[in-house]
């Protein structure tokens, strides 16, 4: 068994909505599962050698079973529907984490959240534990119908809390998000997991906000890995020094050099490659750090982030 992955069997799998299903895991040893914060995610490792992050629908602390919800989408990279077409109930599988990359602030006095599709997974486990705080919130959930909203009927019995934008039955328009944005209390913390569309329209929409009061969840990559290539890494901890080509991200030039690193996603998304950055300027390319954290430079990953000096310097 690799490093950090737990052998799991997937013990159930439940009709969400359409074409969107929940999947129930439950360790092989019988031991429950680390505990589980609102936002954090874990790594699926499917029988066909994908590998794919989805995040929990629960908190929980050491829960005896993690549950995902999945919709198919034809348009992905084929990890949802792996999921639909190729698990079944009593398979056995690898699963990582979980990891946490859209925490939730639970002393916000108000949490405004706004969901795309099957994007409302981490922000379930959210209202889930900002209800047992007694926190104050408000959710936007855009889908595209009915028939294709997850929790539709636990939502509705939120109340007024809950405000539904079905895109297909409202002549296609979509949430106005500059508009609730602007409508928001001035301390609130606002939260957005969805589709990349919705994300850079909610990132737009908040861009006067300060940064530390908004929280995005990306799955997919936005910017291209950074391959120019042309200087070297020095690795601290090892003494090695590794020239990085064009071409090459410094994940490949690393692996080339028989040098391994813990990795998941590889593309920027998940935060399992995160280094310790000791000198040098990175250029970075994930969907985990915020603006500040980019400029501070602290740490980088390597799957995706490439260095605009000469030398780069890492606690390797
Ligand atoms: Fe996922 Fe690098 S491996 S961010």
């Amino acid at each position: 068994m690799p490093d950090g992955l737990t052998r799991a069997r997937l013990t159930a799998i439940r009709y969400a909505a359409h074409e969107t299903n929940l999947y129930e895991f439950t360790r092989l040893d019988g031991a429950p599962w680390p505990d589980a914060a609102p936002g954090a995610h874990i790594d699926l490792h499917l029988p066909n050698g994908m590998m794919r992050q989805f995040s929990l629908v629960r908190p929980g602390a050491a829960p005896q079973t993690y549950v995902v919800g999945v919709k198919r989408d034809r348009a992905s990279r084929g990890g949802s529907i792996q999921v639909h077409d190729g698990l079944r109930v009593d398979d056995e599988l690898d699963i990582g984490g979980p990891r946490n990359n859209f925490p939730l602030d639970e002393n916000a006095s108000h949490s405004v959240l706004f969901a795309g599709g099957i994007g409302v997974t981490p922000i379930m486990c959210m209202i889930e534990r900002l209800e047992a705080l007694g926190r104050s919130w408000r959710l936007y959930y855009s889908c595209r119908s009915r028939a294709e909203t997850a929790f539709l009927r636990e939502l509705q019995a939120k109340g007024e809390r809950v405000t539904f934008n079905f895109d297909a039955e409202n002549g296609g328009k979509f949430l106005d998000l500059p508009a609730i944005a602007a409508a928001s209390p001035k301390d609130a913390h606002l939260y957005c997991c969805g589709p990349t569309p919705m994300l850079k329209a909610f990132e737009a929409a908040t861009a006067s906000w300060p940064r530390a009061q908004v929280h995005v969840e990306y799955f997919t990559a936005a910017e291209a890995p950074a391959t120019d290539g042309g200087y070297i890494v020095e690795l601290r901890r090892s003494g090695r020094e590794i020239v990085v080509p064009q071409g090459k991200t410094i994940l490949e030039a690393l692996r080339e050099a028989g040098i391994e690193v813990t990795t998941s996603c590889e593309e920027g998304v998940c935060g399992a490659c995160e280094t310790a950055v000791i000198s040098g300027t990175p250029d970075h390319r994930d969907m985990i750090l915020t603006a500040s954290e980019r400029a501070a430079s602290r740490t980088m990953m390597i799957c995706c982030s490439g260095c605009k000096s000469e030398r780069l310097v890492l606690d390797l």
